[in-house]
């Protein structure tokens, strides 16, 4: 048997998740970003392929690479949506200030080069759909092992938006395609929780 938190303390660790956003200037030391690495590495996945994997910045001039380059992308959908000028500057900057202070910048991809492939467009759909939900573990895994070490993150879905732009901007191999980002480092402050649907409304017992 492993040492193991008892349900109540494993129930409040899960529940004292945050989604955090913004950071102290601290650096996270080399070795805590390693274990939160590792730690996502033994999230289940289809087949036990593990087909995540990662690309991680802590150097600033990598993230203002990241930034400027999904900046120049926001902005261009944001034009095609017709916002105002006021408002587009005010999005793009906002986006490109959250990457750039982030300690730690973590883009989550996928790897369909050692799933399955099918004939079928079915079954290649399927199959996608479940090397994503096993890097989607992944992703989760390594925001909670991030929480487990008093660091925050938030996961961040503009590389989906963005995914050539984001694979170019750092040379990122040809079969990873990105997720997500995760932005990880010490909170400035917890919020308060985020309301949840109540159980009852989201399941339905046979
Ligand atoms: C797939 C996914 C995409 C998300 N994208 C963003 C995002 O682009 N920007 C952001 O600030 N938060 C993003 N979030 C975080 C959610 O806003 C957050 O999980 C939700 O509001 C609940 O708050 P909590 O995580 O603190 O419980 C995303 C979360 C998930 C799972």
């Amino acid at each position: 048997m492993y040492p193991m938190p008892t349900k109540a303390e494993l129930q409040t660790f899960l529940r004292t998740r945050r989604s955090i956003r913004r950071f102290k200037a601290d650096p996270v030391p080399a070795s805590v970003l390693t274990d939160i690495l590792h730690t996502a590495t033994f999230a289940p996945s289809a087949h036990n392929r593990q087909p995540w994997r990662f690309m991680v910045m802590i150097d600033s001039s990598a993230k203002k690479h990241l930034s400027d380059a999904m900046a120049g992308e926001f902005q261009r959908d944001l034009e095609k949506d017709k916002l105002p000028l006021e408002e587009i500057t005010k999005r793009v900057n906002k986006s490109r200030e959250r990457i750039n202070s982030a300690p730690v910048v973590v883009i989550l991809c996928v790897d369909m080069s050692e799933m399955d492939a099918y004939p079928d467009t079915r079954r290649r759909k399927a199959e996608y759909i479940i090397a994503t939900q096993s890097t989607a573990n992944a992703g989760m895994q390594l925001l909670l092992a991030a929480h487990a070490e008093g660091l925050g993150g938030v996961w961040v879905c503009s590389p989906m938006f963005a995914q050539d732009t984001v694979q170019k901007a750092l040379n990122i191999p040809k079969s990873w395609e990105p997720q997500a980002m995760l932005l990880i480092g010490y909170p400035v402050e917890i919020p308060a929780p985020r309301e949840k649907k109540p159980l009852l409304e989201v399941t339905k017992f046979l």
